[in-house]
């Protein structure tokens, strides 16, 4: 069987999740909304990750030797981050959700072009 698409499968919709509900939080960071924004984006980080990596075990790429693997995982760290600062800091929230983009950018751009 191939497992591969489903690791794919997973890693695309948490993405689209995780970007989802991370952009409501910067459009409407309501403190009642705080606890379920902060579950669902804390889920779909994980999943994220476990995907991510299932994904390199599966294509036996080594996570230490390869820079690609190492810019995605910063840019990962800092998108799980931002729902959490949308609500604490949500005067920042202009300025948070284009680093957002810009996160998401450079990691979509190590997957496809790979340059180290
Ligand atoms: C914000 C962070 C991330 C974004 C936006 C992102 C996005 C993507 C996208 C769009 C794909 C292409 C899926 C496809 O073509 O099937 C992909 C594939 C992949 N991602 Fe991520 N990802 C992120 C984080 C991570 C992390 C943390 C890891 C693991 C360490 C990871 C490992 C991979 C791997 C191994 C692939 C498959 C590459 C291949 O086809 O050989 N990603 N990612």
């Amino acid at each position: 069987m191939e497992r591969l698409p489903y690791y794919q499968l997973l890693h695309v919709l948490s993405l689209i999740v995780l970007t989802a509900q991370t952009y409501m939080a910067f459009a409407n960071p309501l403190p009642e909304n705080r606890k379920r924004t902060m579950m669902i984006t804390g889920i779909a980080a994980l999943l994220m990750f476990i995907s991510g990596f299932g994904m390199l075990t599966l294509n036996k790429i080594p996570f230490s030797s390869t820079g690609w693997v190492w810019v995605k995982t910063f840019c990962w760290l800092g998108v799980a981050a931002m729902a959490g600062l949308a609500y604490r800091k949500a005067h920042l929230r202009a300025t948070l959700s284009v680093v957002t983009m810009v996160l998401l950018t450079v990691a979509i751009f190590m997957v496809y072009f790979r340059p180290f």
